[in-house]
Parts: C-alpha cells; sequence; structure tokens
C-alpha cells in the first residue's frame, strides 16, 4: 500500500534500471545513500545536451555555445531556487560534496584559520567533511575539536556548546549522516557557531534528497551537495556560499574561466560565481542535475520527505522482527537510511548473500570510520531508501536477511 497521493509505481517507470533482475532475482536497490537511480528525465537532458547544444560555455560567439551557456546558467539558477539561496552567483557549480568541502577548506581556511584556532566537526562526519579540515589544521598549526554523538547517534549539543569558544574559526557538520539517518538539528548548530563568532559550512550531501533546505532560512555560511545523490548525474554537484563570503575568499583553483586578464606579471581574476570555476566545468552534468531539480520539484519535496518518513517507519519496524538485527543509529529524527548489524553475520556476508537474493545493500564503514569507532563494529549493513522503493522491497530486504541467517545456521 503507497500513500494515496503519491504514486510509487508510476515513478518507477520513470527510472528504467530498476526494472530488471539479477542473479535470477527482481531487482531490490536499496543504496540510494550511495548513489541514486536516474530517471529518464534526466538522461533524456543529458542526451538532448550531447545531441544538440553540445559545445563549451562563456567562449563562443556562436550558437551552439550560447545555448550550451544559456541551458548550464539556467541550471545554476535551479539550483539557486532549489536552495533557495538569495542570488544565482552564490551557486559554485563542483564535482560533488567533496570538492566543494575541499574548496572552502582551502580557501577560505588558508585565509581565516591560523596557529591556535579551532575547527569543530561532529564524530558522526563522513571523511570527506574530516579529511580536508584535518589537512587544514596539519597546514595551519590548528586544531580539530570533535562533536560527540550519543548511543542514539544523535550530537550532544551540550559537548558542542562546551567546545565553541573564541578559537573556533570553522564548525564544520553534516546535516544528515551516512551512516546513521540522523538528521542534525543544523539550524541550532548553526545560531550558536555564529553567536561564537565561527562560520559554518554544512554537508548536506544526505539531506537535499529526503527534504527541503532552505540556505536563507538556515542561515548557513556554506552549503554542499552533490547531484548524484538528488537522482542526478555523478561527477556534479554544487556548493552555496553567502556571497560576501565568496567575495572576499581567494580563488582556490587556477585556470581558464576564473580570470579577466592574465599577464605573466599579474592575473586578474573573475567575479563570482566563475572566480571558483577554473576549467571548462561539467557542462552536462550541471544541465543533468537542473533537470534532477525539476523532477523532485515536481514531485514535491515535502511528499518525498513524508512518503519516505512512513517507509523508514515501516523498515525499522519489520527489521526490529529479524532475530539478532541492532540497529545503529535511532536517532528520534531519521532520513530513511537503516544501518545495522545481525549477531552471528558479518556485514559483508551480509551484502554478499543479499545481492544473491537481488537485494543490494552497502557494507562497510560507509566513509565514517569514526562512527563504526564509536559503535564498536567493524562495519555495518545499511539499507538507504529512495522515492522509487516500496514497503514489498522492505519485506524483500527482510525475507533475504532472515535466508541469510538460516545460510549460517542460526
Ligand atoms: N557517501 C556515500 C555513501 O554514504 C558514498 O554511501
Amino acid at each position: 500500500m503507497e500513500m494515496a497521493h503519491l504514486d510509487i509505481s508510476s515513478i518507477r517507470q520513470d527510472f528504467p534500471v530498476l526494472d530488471q533482475e539479477v542473479h535470477g532475482k527482481k531487482l531490490v536497490y536499496l543504496d540510494s545513500a550511495a548513489t541514486c537511480q536516474t530517471p529518464r528525465a534526466v538522461t533524456d537532458a543529458l542526451a538532448a545536451f550531447y545531441d544538440q547544444d553540445c559545445a563549451n560555455i562563456h567562449r563562443g560567439v556562436y550558437e551552439l555555445s550560447q545555448r550550451a551557456t544559456d541551458l548550464y546558467e539556467a541550471a545554476r539558477g535551479k539550483v539557486q531556487a532549489f536552495m533557495n539561496a538569495a542570488e544565482a552567483s552564490e551557486i559554485i557549480f563542483t564535482r560533488g560534496t567533496t570538492e566543494a568541502i575541499n574548496l572552502v577548506a582551502s580557501s577560505l581556511g588558508e585565509q581565516i584559520v591560523g596557529s591556535g584556532d579551532e575547527v569543530i566537526v561532529s564524530e558522526m562526519e563522513h571523511h570527506s567533511n574530516i579529511v580536508p579540515w584535518q589537512m587544514l589544521c596539519e597546514r595551519k598549526g590548528a586544531t580539530l575539536k570533535v562533536i560527540p554523538i550519543n548511543d542514539e547517534g544523535e550530537l550532544i549539543l551540550e559537548e558542542y556548546e562546551r567546545l565553541l569558544c573564541g578559537k573556533t574559526r570553522i564548525v564544520a557538520v553534516g546535516h544528515v549522516s551516512n551512516a546513521l539517518g540522523t538528521i542534525n538539528p543544523i539550524k541550532d548548530i548553526i545560531r550558536k557557531a555564529h553567536k561564537a563568532g565561527a562560520l559554518v559550512v554544512v554537508d548536506g550531501a544526505q539531506a537535499v534528497p529526503h527534504a527541503s533546505v532552505d540556505v536563507q532560512d538556515l542561515d548557513c555560511d556554506f552549503y554542499a551537495f552533490s547531484g548524484h545523490k538528488l537522482y542526478g548525474p555523478t561527477g556534479v554537484g554544487a556548493l552555496y556560499g553567502k556571497k560576501d563570503l565568496l567575495n572576499s575568499m581567494p580563488p582556490w583553483q587556477g585556470g581558464g574561466d576564473m580570470i579577466l586578464s592574465v599577464t605573466f606579471e599579474e592575473t586578474l581574476y573573475a567575479g563570482l560565481p566563475a572566480k571558483f570555476e577554473a576549467g571548462t566545468p561539467n557542462i552536462a552534468g550541471a544541465i543533468g542535475l537542473g533537470a534532477a531539480i525539476d523532477y523532485v520539484t515536481a514531485i514535491g519535496m515535502n511528499r518525498i520527505a513524508e512518503y519516505e518518513q512512513t517507509l523508514l517507519k515501516y523498515a525499522t519496524e519489520a527489521l526490529g522482527a529479524v532475530p539478532g538485527l541492532r540497529m545503529i543509529g535511532t536517532a528520534a529524527h531519521k532520513v530513511a537510511v537503516c544501518s545495522f548489524e545481525v549477531e552471528g553475520l558479518h556485514p559483508h556476508d551480509i551484502g554478499t548473500l543479499l545481492d544473491l537474493e537481488g537485494v543490494a545493500i552497502r557494507t562497510g564503514h560507509h566513509c565514517a570510520q569514526p562512527v563504526m569507532k564509536r559503535f564498536a563494529v567493524p562495519a555495518t549493513a545499511r539499507a538507504s531508501f529512495g522515492i522509487y522503493n516500496t514497503r514489498e522491497e522492505v519485506d524483500a530486504l527482510v525475507k533475504a536477511l532472515l535466508k541469510a541467517r538460516e545460510v549460517f545456521g542460526l
């Protein structure tokens, strides 16, 4: 039974990849936190670009180049509207969340973090929101501080408040944890950081596919996300940054398109957003991301959030009935991500046995090794859901887990 106002079987028809068998079983794709599947609207937009409009942007006076430029800049406008950024120039296209965070850590970090300063991350961060800050701190002689998490997988906010001080320059926190599914109280985190005089970088990779995000309402300084976790292409993402901050930051990478003029004596840089988009960007990817935004917007982010919450509730209850299953990440506010272990089964064996039943989940440390350490597990099995998943697929997951237990004589 699906929610009456959201026709999931019709949505599934938009995703041709879902209609296949693996190992002779119907594919049940439950790894959308790693990468979402791509609707035909997006692959059509990619094909249309390459078939009809392919040219480099910002460089040609000829028709094709102007069309390509218009499509690329229109995609920027779609990202702006999607995140409710005040201006399109506050949106920088990147390769994804990782590159966006590296951009901020390098450009802003070099500018405002010095010896003795502090950068705060959390214990639930993805490696992409730890390592760039660790590298920055090493370069600058600064210290990385870590907000701990409780047994449910929620940030301990009293500890966060204790960490904030006059030395804190940057707080870099995920909006939603990829390994636990926890939705963090990001607005409160931002408000507290600002009160302490720090800037905030939000890793939104796991948040934007699941609920609407308003960067002006959040008042975050930077917000990063990836296209492929939002039903868009791989290799493209976006960084939102407040205009004044982006304007005051030095460029990151040098090259074509980010300059006004170049001589051997001096280079004058372009304004926003070109200043941060050196070289030919992923033009098709940005256009595809725009199409993905059109796609989810037409369904409605609120409806997506509502549907996925019902699916999460159903999955949590159904998985709870599997003997020996321990859910890792039981926060009060979660997206539809279920990370778990099953007593007597190694997560990798779970992944392999489920694959034989057609069920695709991710197993491992999920690029969040500190989370694994916190919960004293080497790895977890993780089922993550998207707009195309159904209760029947949750049932298939549970059935496959019960079968895996049988195979191991449990
Ligand atoms: N960060 C992605 C995940 O959580 C790859 O699976």
